[in-house]
């Protein structure tokens, strides 16, 4: 098998990586958030986390039994950097649904075929069914990101896309499907952290691609690229919610939390829901810090 990263990672790290980047991740101890902007200097500790999210994901499964009895839609995606942490949290979303009824939609880069066709299209195929909850791991955002940082669209797909977004996602709301957009936001010095113990572990590795390796030198026009996603995609009708994802726990907690409380299934406890963190979860205004 190809290991592209094969030692990639450390060397951007010792060679390349801005000094307040190399600092705070020489500084960094488990527990400590690395990003200076973070509202909170220490990780959520475990039993807490555990104990919330144990709360959380019973809410959950009375969400997914409304859905089935009901026949509602609920598309839910994820974007974010790489290692900002869309899988881990998706993870802890579907932990005790029936995967039945909880698909996680993760495409591939587009086939030759696919690239011909309309630039939803593709995504339209994995929508949700009356009673489902899909997971997008990324989504028709790449266009936005991605695929602009990368050269794997022309600027004019990428404004036919802007173009286009709003109206496509009215049309999934007005379809009645419960659409949510999260982005999850991971500092630079975070995110180095996290895929330098990708690197180092053989569990992990396979999280690691060309485009992670390559992405680290190209931040500034991540950056530039996302900020103008979030401008441009963000509307009444599909607004973006943003998280801070530089605590996992945090993170998770918060997005799950987010879409309990948008939604008004049966026997919900609301104090199980609890309150949202305005320094973890907001609108686009909380990004960048
Ligand atoms: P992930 O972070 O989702 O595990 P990668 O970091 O390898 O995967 O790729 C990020 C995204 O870029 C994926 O959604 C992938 O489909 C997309 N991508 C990779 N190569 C291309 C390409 N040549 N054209 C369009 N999209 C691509
Ligand atoms: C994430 O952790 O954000 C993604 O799901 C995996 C990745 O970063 O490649």
């Amino acid at each position: 098998m190809e290991l592209p990263f094969d030692g990639a990672i450390s060397a951007f790290y010792e060679n390349d990586a801005p000094r307040e980047v190399r600092d705070a991740i020489a500084r960094a101890d488990r527990d400590e958030v690395l990003d200076p902007g973070f509202p909170y200097s220490e990780r959520m500790a475990r039993k807490a986390y555990e104990r919330e999210l144990e709360r959380l994901q019973i809410e959950l499964v009375k969400l997914q039994y409304w859905a089935r009895r009901t026949g509602a839609r609920v598309a839910i995606v994820f974007e974010g950097r790489d290692a900002a942490g869309k899988g881990g949290t998706i993870k802890r979303f579907r932990a005790n649904l029936n995967p039945r009824g909880a698909r996680l939609v993760a495409l591939p880069k587009p086939s030759d075929t696919e690239a011909t066709q309309w630039y939803f299209q593709r995504y339209i195929d994995h929508l949700p069914a009356g009673g489902e909850i899909v997971f997008y791991d990324r989504s028709w955002y790449n266009r936005g990101v991605i695929e602009h940082v990368f050269g794997f669209c022309t600027p004019e797909q990428r404004e036919y896309f802007f173009a286009q977004v709003p109206d496509f996602e009215r049309m999934l709301v007005a379809e009645g499907i419960h659409l949510f957009k999260f982005w999850l936001n991971v500092g630079r010095a975070e995110q180095l952290r996290r895929f330098l113990a990708r690197e180092s572990n053989p569990l992990k590795q396979w999280k690691l691609s060309r485009i992670d390796v390559e992405g680290l030198a190209k931040w500034p026009d991540y950056s530039a690229a996302i900020a103008e996603t979030l401008e441009r995609s963000h509307t009444d009708h599909a607004p973006w919610t943003v998280v801070r994802a530089d605590d996992k726990r945090r993170a998770r907690v918060a997005a799950i939390r987010h879409v309990l409380s948008q939604i008004d299934y049966d026997r919900k406890d609301a104090r199980a829901v609890g309150a949202s963190d305005p320094s973890i979860i907001g609108g686009p205004d909380i990004w960048p810090d």
